[in-house]
């Protein structure tokens, strides 16, 4: 999982003599969870930097060694020799940052949003997790706007869990029923979850189309017609 042989690493390009990680060597297999103790100023969080990467794509510095994670070589240095970030990286700060990442001493403090749903979203957007939707094929919402149809749609209707099966949908869905019959348009719905597309066809919308989106999970896309 995260291999690390005789990796060192100096803040800063300077003369200074002390590495501020000396002659690192580990190996951390899949599922091991490791303490990393030490007094303060011995490199803990330097170390976690080496392991994300920031050290040295974001702060600066020399260092040698070899580290691979998750089985592919991030960097290799001859013996004695310092890495070129430009040339002897193999992998960059945003591939190495898919796989390793670190929470921070204070967690909250590494909080974007101020609810839950954008925060997972924002984390989702950044990985491009759109493009697995575009795998099993238009969504009903690109086809309407693609043929610049007027639609009304229910989007992501999440209902906390103190707040689930108390009947609370069947109203919110109603609105958006009522504002596209005055519209006199169509309502679309799309749903990941088999049960909710149940649910969604019990109060009289239509099922016209499942996509798939990997192995195991689905999209439905329902319709209500004007
Ligand atoms: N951005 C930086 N530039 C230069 N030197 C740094 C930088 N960050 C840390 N250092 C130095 O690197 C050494 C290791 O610091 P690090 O923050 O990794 O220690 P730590 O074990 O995490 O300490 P603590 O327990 O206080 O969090 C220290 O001597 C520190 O002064
Ligand atoms: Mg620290």
């Amino acid at each position: 999982m995260i291999k690390l042989k005789n990796v060192s690493f100096k803040y800063g390009f300077g003369k200074k003599k002390e590495d501020n990680l000396s002659d690192i060597s580990l190996h951390i297999k899949a599922g091991e969870c490791v303490v990393i103790t030490g007094e303060s100023g011995c490199g803990k969080t330097t170390l976690t930097r080496v392991l994300n990467g920031l050290c040295p794509n974001y702060f600066e510095g020399l260092i040698s060694g070899t580290y691979i994670l998750n089985g592919e070589l991030v960097f290799s240095s001859g013996e004695g020799k310092t890495i070129d970030i430009d040339s002897d990286y193999e992998k960059s700060l945003d591939d190495i940052g898919l796989l390793a990442g670190n929470v921070f001493q204070d967690p909250r403090s590494q909080f974007f949003s101020i609810n839950t749903t954008d925060e997972i979203v924002l984390a989702m957007e950044n990985r491009n997790f759109t493009r697995e939707f575009q795998v099993g094929g238009a969504s009903l919402e690109k086809n309407y706007r693609d043929n610049r149809k007027q639609f009304v749609q229910i989007e992501l209707l999440a209902v906390r869990k103190e707040y689930q099966g108390k009947g609370f949908m069947r109203p919110l869905v109603e609105t958006a029923f009522e504002t596209a019959k005055k519209a006199k348009l169509p309502v679309i719905v799309s749903t990941d979850a088999k049960l909710k597309k149940d649910k969604y066809e019990h109060i009289g919308m239509k099922h016209v189309n499942t996509r798939m989106l990997g192995e195991k999970s689905f999209m439905y896309d329902l319709v209500r017609e004007a």
